[in-house]
């Protein structure tokens, strides 16, 4: 590899891949280690800086995570963060407050910016992320205290001859206003060359696959959404025709949907088995109206059908657009609750029994779509909203049919087309159609009808734990509820969804 890399020792926090993230924004690229590596082990010609990161535990408990005191011998700056601060702190003859009480939460710190490394350009108060039980009280001999709450006296300590630095607070976490800066000034001091952005990266990722697979086969679920899109052409790009993408069409896709993949990846030589099954699903929903079941149904006859094509192509790997976000999802950090059976979350690496293969796992959304325009993936592809895997299933609330499905499909087009032609598209997060299980009485010329209700869901987010409603202009509303009630049959009413998430969730099941 040519470029240069910071090491950062994983003490178990849960901001520890943030801050791989805030380095790649700034152009540096940084590798997690287990806390337990030893210099041997990281060091290097590229080695320009060591980050140790925060952690659950108390650096004064037996058993502690320690560190291989030979790091500080490796000629490269140190910063210390949090757990991190605290063991530098210990080892070199500092004092410790222990607390058995940890605090989070936004604090300020008073900075000195005039003698410090790490807050130069910077001066006075600043607000930062803390999140910790113990607190260095005093700084070891030979540091200077550059940072100080009234509660934290050292929130930032610097030996500038020894060029090691520490700090209690969390800068890869964005409430901390100058964190990036802070980074920036770490990174710069380390003489780091900002060169790291996505071709690095798949550089990168082609070697690792490369040595992964070997001469192995690939097979990857492809859905026409930007990470399979993404996780398919890195692949391809590392490991050629040894990788053979599956597009398996449920029958619960947007209009058009796969021919509208076909024609994104044409330009690609990628290998890739349309199936449509479905007759298959469709066949086994039938009269099935409870939401968890629709999905539990969809899920495995999901995992059904993949299985069969990966069988006939006998791959020995089962690659997945896997991202950073799922990663925290699946795992539970954060305390996140399981309120709808995600059906592209597990489920198939368990019953397929192959290897996985996830070039994405680190990443988070906006990296990917950087990746993916790197890789060639057409700009509109990259911009698409999320679509779930279980489809048009979740917003065709009460019994599915070819029928409902049809006049479900008909209405989100139009109403995707008229957020595409006023701008509206890339303005939300997730935007689309639902078809109500609800019939009114109307009047078209002069006949009663008696129709569905479609309802129109529009989003802005961040992250999709949660959600506001986007603030769509009337006219455009107006514009779109008189061309589905004109243009689609079966639907005689539109109404406009205006609940955010929480309480409600996005989808409708
Ligand atoms: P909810 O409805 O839970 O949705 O607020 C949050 C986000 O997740 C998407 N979603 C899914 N994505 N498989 C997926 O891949 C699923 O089963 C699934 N269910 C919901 C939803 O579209 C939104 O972006």
């Amino acid at each position: 590899m040519h470029h240069e890399r910071i090491a950062i020792l994983d003490y178990g926090s849960q901001y520890t891949r943030l801050i791989t993230r805030r380095l790649r924004e700034l152009g540096a690229f940084g590798l997690v280690y287990p806390s337990n590596a030893t210099a041997q082990e990281i060091r290097g010609e590229d080695l320009r800086g060591v980050i140790l990161s925060g952690g659950p535990n108390s650096v004064l408990e037996a058993g502690a995570p320690d560190l291989d005191a030979a790091i500080f011998e490796l000629g490269v700056p140190v910063l210390g963060i949090c757990y991190g601060q605290q063991l530098m702190a210990r080892d070199f003859g500092g004092e410790l407050h222990r607390s058995s009480q940890r605090e989070y939460g936004k604090a300020t710190i008073r900075c000195q910016g005039q003698d410090s490394i790490l807050f130069a350009g910077m001066a006075g108060e600043q607000v930062v992320w803390m999140s910790h039980g113990d607190h260095v009280e005093k700084a070891p001999e030979g540091y200077i205290v550059t940072a100080s709450t009234p509660t934290v006296p050292v929130a930032a300590m610097e030996n500038q001859a020894l060029r090691r630095y520490g700090i209690q607070f969390h800068p890869e976490v964005t409430h901390s206003v100058n964190g990036s800066a802070l980074l920036l000034n770490f990174l710069e001091h380390c003489g780091m060359r900002l060169d790291w952005n996505a071709g690095h990266f798949i550089e990168e990722k082609v070697v690792q696959i490369r040595t992964q697979v070997g001469s192995g086969r690939v097979v990857l679920g492809l859905s026409g959404g930007v990470d399979s899109s993404v996780a398919a052409l890195l692949l391809h790009r590392a490991i050629g025709k040894q990788l053979t993408c599956v597009f398996v069409d449920h029958g619960l896709m947007r209009k058009d949907e796969m021919k509208q993949v076909q024609a994104y990846f044409s330009p690609f030589d990628l290998s890739v088995v349309w199936v449509d099954a479905s007759q298959e699903f469709l066949g086994k929903l039938e009269g099935v109206t409870d939401p968890e079941t629709k999905r539990k149904i969809i899920g495995s006859t999901f995992i059904d059908v993949f299985d069969r094509e990966a069988k006939k192509i006998a791959a020995d790997f089962l690659g997945q657009g896997t991202t950073y976000p799922d990663v925290i999802e699946s795992s539970g950090i954060g305390g996140a609750v399981l309120v709808k059976s995600h059906h592209n979350v597990g489920g198939l690496p368990e019953r397929m029994k192959l290897k996985l293969v996830e070039p994405l796992r680190e990443l988070f959304k906006d990296e990917v779509r950087k990746t993916g325009l790197a890789l060639g993936l057409p700009e509109d592809m990259n911009q698409r909203h999320p679509f779930p895997g279980p489809g048009l299933a979740v917003r065709l609330p009460g019994a599915i049919t070819r029928e409902r499905v049809h006049i479900l499909q008909e209405a989100d087009a139009i109403f995707l087309d008229e957020l595409k032609i006023s701008g509206w598209y890339g303005k939300t997060s997730q935007a689309f159609a639902v078809l109500l299980p609800v019939q009114t009485v109307g009047i078209m010329g002069d006949e009663r009808t008696f129709e569905f209700m479609c309802a129109l869901r529009a989003v802005t987010s961040e992250d999709f734990m949660t959600a506001d409603w986007a603030r769509l202009p009337h006219e455009l509303l107006d514009r779109i509820a008189q061309r589905i009630v004109r243009e689609v049959k079966g639907i005689n009413r539109v109404v406009f969804d205006i609940t955010s998430k929480p309480p409600a969730t996005i989808e409708y099941e």
